[in-house]
This record gives C-alpha cells, sequence and structure tokens, in this order.
C-alpha cells in the first residue's frame, strides 16, 4: 500500500520526459510468492533532454533482482533503487538497452493492481499506475512502446497464456512448463499493458472487418460459465459493426480477446487486444441475470472495444487528460446503447444516472472540472463527473455544430491524432478547423467545475401574440473556484400549443436561437418569439441538451400537460419527474402541507401506465418516483431521510389505491411469454410489469402477488424483482423470510447472484437493515477481498438506503467506516471509493452531519492512511 505523502499533481507542471522507451521486452516465470520478471527495455535519450539528464524510472513497492546495462549487470553503486524508484546516471550518449529483473507475489496482492491473482487466474490491471507494481518504468501515457511478452507457467496451472497483440509462438520448456510469446505492433502506454494466464474456459468466434481482415474473437472465463458467454460476444460483434459504420472504425488486430475474472476494481479495461473485465459484465443467461444486467454488459463490451481508437490509438498525453478518453468513449457507448434500443428511453436513463451520481459530486466537497488541473491521487478522478459530465460535454458538441459538423470533426480527429498523447485542447481544435467556429467560451465546460443552473421566466402578451423568455445563467462555487465564468449552454426547446403539437411558426428576435437550440452566451438574455396565436407551454432543454438545474416558472397546468402531451419524450418525462418532485420534496417538509396534487399526479401516471401508444419501458420509467436519494438532492440542505421515506411511500400508495384495479389488469396483461429474449422491448414489458408489482403490493395489499411471481418466476429480472418487493415491502414477514431462504439456497454456491441477494437486503428500509448487514458480513459468500461483495453489500447499504445508513443514532456511518478502514488494508483503491458515500454529509441536517464528521474525523485520524483514501476523507472533510 502506498501511504501517504502529501504530493499534489499539477497540470501546468507538465513535461515531456527526458527518455524515450521504444521498444519493451518482456518474460514473465509466473509463480504465486514469486514471480520473476524481466524487462528489457530500448532507451533513447529525447533530443530536447541534457546530456547528462538522470533517467528516473516509477517503481510501486517493487522488489529489485538485477540491473543490466547493454547486457553487462551493473554493480549497485551504479544506480540508486528503491521500492518505489529506479534511478540511473552518467547513461551512454546514444541508445541503450536496460534489463531490470523484479519479483513479484501476486498471491498478495489485495490492490488489484498490477499483476494479481483471481481465483486462481494470473491477470492485470495497469491503469493508471499499475504497470510500476510489475516492472520499473517510465509509467505515463505520453511514453509509448512496441511490446513483446513471453509468459512462462506451469501447464497444469496455467493451460491458457495471453498477452497484448498477436500470438507469435508457444512451446512445451519441460518439468511441466509451457510458454508462448504475443507481440503488439501498435506502440502503447504502459497502462494498456495485460497479461492473463490460467486454466480458462473459451468462446470463439470471428470477425470480419469491412476492409477483409480476418479477426479471432475470444471470450476467456472461469471453467464452467462458459454458458454464460454468448450475449457478450454477440454484444462485441454488433459494436465492431456499429464503430466502423457510425465512426468509420476498424478493429487493427489479427485477434481480439476478453477475460472475465471475479476480483476487479472497476467494469472493465482496454488492455490492446486483450480486454479485461469484471465478471459480472460479462457472465449473463436468463436464469442468473437481469434486464439491467444484460444492457449494462452490452454498454461495457462496447465502450472497452470503442477505447480501441478512443484511448488506444489515440491515448491521454497525461491523466489530467483522463476525460479525453472515458467522456468520449462514454458518448460513443450512449449512441450505441441509442441505437441498439430505444433512444428516448436510454436517454432518460442517462439522465437519471447523471443527477443521481454527477450532480451530487459536483454539488458537494469531491467537486472538480471535467478536466482537473490538480489531483494527489489519480485513482479518485475515475468519477461521474469525467466520464459522465465528459459524455455531456461532448454530446452539446454535436448539438452545437450539428451531427454532420461532429463527424467531420471526429474524422480529423482520428486522422491528425492518430498514434498521439493527445490533450483536450486537441480535441476542441479539430471541431474548431471543421466548423470555422470559435469554442474558447465553450472550453469552459472542461475546466470550470459545478452544476450551471439556468433560470426562465415567460411573459406572454396576448394582444400581441408574443411571448419572451427572460433566461439567465449561473455557476455555483466550488472548491478552489469561487469565481465563475459565464458559459455556453445549448439549449434545446419547443413551444407547445394546446393541440399537443409544437408550434413551428413563431418568429424569434435576437440571433441565439437556431433550429430550436437556444445558445445562450451571456449572463442574461431576452428571447422574444412573436406571431404567436395561442400562449403555448413551454418545454425546455429537451432531450437534456445541457446537463444543468433548470427552473421554469410554469403554471401546474401547463407542466401536467408537457407531462402528457409533449412530442420531446426526455422532456416529457422531465415535467413528470419535476411535478413528482415538487411534490415529494413538500410532503416531506410538512405533514400537513401535502399538496392537493397528488390524485392528480395518480391520475396522470394511471393515465400514462395503460398507454398502449408508449413504449412499455417508457411507462416503467414514468412510474418509477424520484428516489430517495433524488429527493435528498433536491431538497439540498437540512436534509431528514426518514421525512423522505414516509412521503414517498405515502405517494406510492395514493396513486396505488387510486389505480389499484387497473393496475392489477395491466399486470395480469403483461405476464411473461415462455420464451425468454433479452431485447429492448422484451426488457421493457418486464419492467413495467415489474413496477406495477411494486404498486399492487402497497397501500395495505398482501404479499401474494409477489409471492407467486418470485415462485413462478422464469428469469431472474422477474425473480429479482418479486424478491425485492418481498424483502422490502414484506420485511420480517413469512413470505419475505421464505423467498429469501429460497433465494440463498438456489444461488448459495454463484457469487454474482448471490450479490443480487445482498443488494437487495442491504436495501430494506429502516433501522433494521444495519444489523443485517453486519450479519451479512459474516455469511459464507462474503468476501471483504472482493470487491464485488463489498459494493454489494456495503456499498449498496451506504448509497443505496438512505433510511439505514442515515440512521439518526449514527450507526450506519460506524459500520460502513470500520468497512471502510478494514478494505483499505489491502485495497485502498475500493475503499476510497466507498468512502464516497460521505460526500453529501454537509446537506445533513445537523445531528447526522455531526455523527457523520465524526466517522470522517475518525479514518482520517487513523496513522499510516493510503493516499487512495487520505485524499478522498480529507477533501470532504474540507
Ligand atoms: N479505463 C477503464 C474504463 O474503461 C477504467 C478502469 C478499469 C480503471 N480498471 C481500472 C481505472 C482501475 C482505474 C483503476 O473505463
Ligand atoms: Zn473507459
Amino acid at each position: 500500500m502506498t501511504i501517504d505523502t502529501g504530493k499534489v499533481y499539477r497540470l501546468e507542471d507538465y513535461r515531456a520526459s527526458d527518455y524515450r522507451i521504444d521498444r519493451t521486452t518482456l518474460a514473465f516465470r509466473l509463480d504465486p510468492d514469486q514471480t520473476r520478471v524481466t524487462a528489457t527495455l530500448d532507451i533513447a535519450r529525447r533530443d530536447e533532454a541534457a546530456l547528462d539528464a538522470p533517467l528516473v524510472l516509477d517503481g510501486d513497492g517493487l522488489k529489485l533482482i538485477s540491473v543490466s546495462l547493454d547486457g553487462t549487470q551493473l554493480s549497485p553503486d551504479r544506480y540508486q533503487a528503491s521500492p518505489d524508484e529506479l534511478k540511473l546516471e552518467g547513461l551512454p550518449k546514444g541508445a541503450f538497452t536496460l534489463t531490470v529483473e523484479t519479483e513479484l507475489a501476486p498471491a498478495a496482492n489485495g490492490a488489484l493492481m498490477g499483476l494479481y491473482l483471481s481465483n486462481g487466474v494470473y491477470c492485470t490491471q495497469c491503469e493508471a499506475e499499475g504497470f510500476r507494481r510489475i516492472t520499473y518504468f517510465l509509467d505515463r501515457p505520453d511514453v509509448m512502446s512496441v511490446y513483446t511478452v513471453r509468459v512462462e507457467a506451469l501447464r497444469a496451472a496455467a493451460p491458457i497464456l495471453l498477452s497484448n497483440g498477436n500470438p507469435v509462438e508457444s512451446g512445451d520448456l519441460g518439468d511441466g512448463w509451457h510458454y508462448a510469446v504475443w507481440h503488439d505492433p501498435h506502440p502503447k502506454p504502459s497502462y494498456l499493458f495485460a497479461l492473463v494466464a490460467g486454466d480458462l474456459g473459451l468462446l470463439s468466434d470471428r470477425f470480419t472487418t469491412r476492409s477483409g481482415r480476418d479477426v479471432a474473437l475470444g471470450i476467456y472465463v472461469e471453467r464452467g460459465k462458459e454458458a454464460r458467454t454468448p450475449y457478450a460476444m454477440d454484444a462485441l460483434k454488433r459494436s465492431m459493426i456499429w464503430d466502423e459504420e457510425v465512426f468509420g472504425c476498424e478493429y487493427d488486430l489479427d485477434v481480439f480477446n476478453i477475460v472475465a475474472v471475479s476480483d476487479f476494481n472497476m467494469g472493465a479495461m482496454e488492455n490492446k487486444g486483450l480486454n479485461i473485465f469484471n465478471d459480472k459484465y460479462v457472465l449473463a443467461d436468463e436464469e442468473t441475470a437481469t434486464d439491467a444486467d444484460f444492457s449494462n454488459i452490452e454498454a461495457i463490451i462496447a465502450h472497452e472495444y470503442f477505447h480501441n481508437w478512443t484511448g488506444n490509438r489515440i491515448t491521454c498525453r497525461d491523466w489530467f487528460q483522463l476525460c479525453l478518453k472515458e467522456g468520449l468513449t462514454v458518448f460513443r457507448d450512449h449512441e450505441f446503447s441509442a441505437d441498439m434500443r430505444s433512444r428516448p428511453v436510454k436517454r432518460i436513463a442517462e439522465v437519471r444516472i447523471l443527477k443521481a451520481l454527477q450532480f451530487p459530486e459536483d454539488q458537494g466537497p469531491l467537486a472538480h472540472p471535467v478536466r482537473p488541473r490538480r489531483y494527489r491521487e489519480i485513482n479518485n478522478f475515475y468519477t461521474a463527473t469525467v466520464y459522465e459530465k465528459g459524455s455531456e460535454v461532448v454530446r452539446m458538441i454535436r448539438t452545437i455544430l450539428g451531427a454532420d459538423v461532429f463527424r467531420k470533426g471526429m474524422d480529423l480527429y482520428f486522422e491528425r491524432h492518430d498514434g498521439d498523447a493527445a490533450t483536450i485542447e486537441d480535441f476542441l481544435k479539430v471541431f474548431e478547423d471543421v466548423s470555422g467556429r470559435d469554442l474558447s467560451q465553450f472550453a469552459l465546460w472542461y475546466h470550470q467545475a459545478g452544476t450551471p443552473h439556468v433560470s426562465v421566466s415567460a411573459a406572454f402578451d396576448e394582444a400581441r401574440g408574443e411571448l419572451t423568455l427572460d433566461i439567465e445563467q449561473s455557476v455555483p462555487p466550488t472548491p478552489l473556484e469561487s469565481r465563475k465564468r459565464v458559459m455556453y449552454i445549448p439549449i434545446a426547446f419547443g413551444l407547445v400549443g394546446a393541440n399537443g403539437a409544437d408550434i413551428e411558426a413563431a418568429a424569434v428576435e435576437g440571433a441565439v436561437v437556431e433550429n430550436g437550440v437556444i445558445h445562450l452566451k451571456k449572463r442574461k438574455h431576452s428571447v422574444r418569439f412573436s406571431g404567436l396565436s395561442e400562449r403555448p407551454a413551454i418545454s425546455l432543454n429537451r432531450g437534456f441538451s445541457a446537463p444543468v438545474t433548470l427552473s421554469c416558472e410554469q403554471s401546474i397546468d401547463d407542466r401536467l400537460f408537457l407531462a402528457r402531451h409533449d412530442s420531446d419524450e426526455v422532456a416529457r418525462w422531465q415535467a413528470l419527474n419535476g411535478l413528482l418532485t415538487d411534490h415529494l420534496i413538500k410532503a416531506s417538509k410538512s405533514q400537513q402541507a401535502r399538496s392537493n396534487i397528488a390524485p392528480r399526479l395518480a391520475e396522470v401516471l394511471g393515465d400514462i401506465a395503460g398507454d398502449d401508444t408508449l413504449e412499455p419501458a417508457y411507462r416503467a420509467l414514468a412510474l418509477t418516483l424520484p428516489g430517495e436519494a433524488d429527493i435528498a438532492r433536491e431538497i439540498g440542505s437540512d436534509i431528514d431521510p426518514n421525512a423522505i421515506h414516509i412521503a414517498r411511500n405515502a405517494l406510492i400508495d395514493t396513486i396505488a389505491a387510486a389505480n389499484r384495479e387497473s393496475f392489477q389488469a395491466l399486470y395480469a396483461r403483461f405476464e411473461e411469454s415462455d420464451s425468454f429474449s433479452p431485447d429492448a422491448e422484451s426488457a421493457g414489458r418486464r419492467a413495467l410489469r415489474n413496477v406495477l408489482l411494486d404498486y399492487v403490493s402497497a397501500a395495505g395489499a398482501t404479499p401474494d402477488r409477489a409471492a407467486d411471481q418470485y415462485r413462478n418466476a422464469t428469469n431472474m429480472t422477474e425473480r429479482a424483482a418479486a424478491l425485492a418487493v418481498l424483502a422490502h415491502r414484506f420485511a420480517r414477514t413469512q413470505a419475505a423470510t421464505a423467498a429469501l431462504a429460497d433465494f440463498e439456497n438456489r444461488y448459495g454456491n454463484d457469487p454474482l447472484v448471490l450479490d443480487k441477494w445482498f443488494q437487495i437486503q442491504a436495501t430494506t428500509p429502516g433501522e433494521g437493515a444495519l444489523s443485517r448487514v453486519s450479519e451479512l458480513m459474516n455469511h459464507k459468500g462474503f468476501s471483504i477481498g472482493n470487491p464485488n461483495r463489498v459494493r454489494s453489500l456495503v456499498g449498496t447499504f451506504a448509497s443505496g438506503n438512505q433510511t439505514g445508513f442515515h440512521r439518526a443514532d449514527g450507526a450506519g456511518y460506524a459500520l460502513v467506516a470500520d468497512a471502510i478502514l478494514d478494505v483499505e488494508k489491502r485495497n485502498p483503491q475500493l475503499a476510497a471509493r466507498l468512502a464516497t458515500a460521505f460526500r453529501s454529509w454537509r446537506s445533513l441536517e445537523t445531528g447526522r452531519q455531526a455523527l457523520a464528521r465524526k466517522e470522517l474525523e475518525r479514518i482520517a485520524a487513523t496513522h499510516n492512511l493510503s493516499t487512495d483514501l487520505k485524499d478522498i476523507v480529507e477533501r470532504t472533510l474540507a
């Protein structure tokens, strides 16, 4: 574990390295406790560097065995070595070869960075700075090298030996050992290096690229899980075709391999030609995976594949540019899923995720720009801001320039920067060049943190037929940035007439409106529409064109009208969601003030549920009330999670009671057919039916329907949803206990499925969840060393259980803090991520605030904290 040094890295300190490493030849002799790594590096001083520049290679906890220069072993006085650095001086003026031997203990590597063992499988994770845990290197993305990798292992333990690029040769070594050599012709940064060795099962397939390259595709999984790989393979092939068609990007090696491992810190990793995945995002069949799992798999397979161009062929100059590959690649995977599924439904789901994950980050102590200017620990910047807001920024570029010019810009990006380690400035420049526009104000989206707020007031002059919108933007202060500059915000909009159709003919005053988008570039704008024969309802931020919060004074009637009729489905959902949220905020603040709008909301939801002209998936989203955390976020201060929970449940009961018969009938009508298909349409029907199950189980209903659905389920989507209704609505009843026991019994030996059981229990509302969570931490299926287990139980409790985590006595905070400190001993990255659950602590009412602070301070006061955890906890407390 790297103990915090307090060092801060700054964007403005960037300078190129003094040396290049043109070729990297690695030899691994694998052993759980003593793996020998021999790295042979062809190094040359850059022309710009001083003749006597020392060579300083990065290391992280390394055990050095030997160093040789041009084939001659160096005595220890010729270099300075520590576990974290190798420094050489007096090097040859020209090119030279450095050979470094290190020894690793993969079995003892609980941080899951560098080379580690996952369930007996050797694998690596090098992004961002894990390669330096394997050998001494210039471990930075702008040092690109051509890799040749030789892997030796006992054949019985590891019959499969994989690395990046194409296979070159393999053979027997005697004594039970064998070897394989891989060569990757594309120069790449060290973070894209990968190695896998183990006893793995394989699904293979082929793909022919549009220029005729024949590619061997492989998905490797732990033995016995091969039958759960076809969906991922199908998603991979669809991704490959889509990237050719939509972005002109073709695959560039003879093999493309994916390996699923069960211990992984994140979702997946785009190593060149050898993507490594958290097995949760590969393995799926109807019996064990939900529709949400299928859609995540499709998206993440695509995401990692798309990195081959946006990330690998064009990489990042330094880690401040992380959004260059992540924001752009998220945008690409969003577009892929939109094309594979329902575009508006996908967009609404994205908006919900952005608001649930990125808005609170942007509005709290961990706020940072999409391109940060400083960091202490780069692992802590793989955030919703870099990924999700980063994607929104790319989407806005397309909105502003139009789809055709955007595509021209992307083409130029690939052409101009292929092989480069590039920057955000390079990226913006291609769009300036193809459009002839100045994007310097727009660039603030990368540089300035905080969620902008746009407020709109509307005035209609009946006699003149004129509508005036007065629009004002503001950006709230964020840590280290108290004063904000005025941003360029594209707000797509529509004026909706009484018949529900958009009013097209209105003339506009002011040059800021173009193709249905208001281009805000000043702090205040006044936009006037004339020639209107009726007062329109105003539909704003259609398609969620800008990642902002928005307020617009409109009557409840207009908002209800938009919630029913807006032709833009995203804005229609937003109108409904806004009404529901406003009501829930009021209701949670005072029991009496429970606004009389609830019956009208129940009526709209009843109508939407039964409207067969709408896609079932859309209806399911509309019927899903804002979550307790969403309501808390909108309230923003002095939050009482219990009051929110009560108000939300009361609204569910009102809606359920008002629509009892029709919801029951609909629930029956959407009964699952026998043959399962994971496609979006079928998933949408299941989603609608599952939301309906929750309503028909509310307002004093019996658990019978949920118990029936649980018992008769023919797939995991139905079964898990029924179990959640039983466990949450009927906690501790015989029906709930029986179903939980049955589920444990059926799936107790299947860790990924048992995770769902952990999650459902971790999210049971109320005080009781805490003792259950601590009990489950001793369950035989739980392991503090496995990130999926920890996230399912502890992470879900901390981020997904408002009344449990925020128990008024602080016991929830204490349990999570204990778990964080325990996890930190082996896996600092995971511990730091768990700790972000505390980020909104200042928004709580004072009692809970004090209790949360106490736990944060207890963590901060712990000796020898990792950089990862110390960075998060100190920023959270600052
Ligand atoms: N680049 C990975 C992605 O596709 C992110 C990632 C995977 C990662 N594993 C990691 C980042 C470990 C940091 C540490 O988004
Ligand atoms: Zn990524």
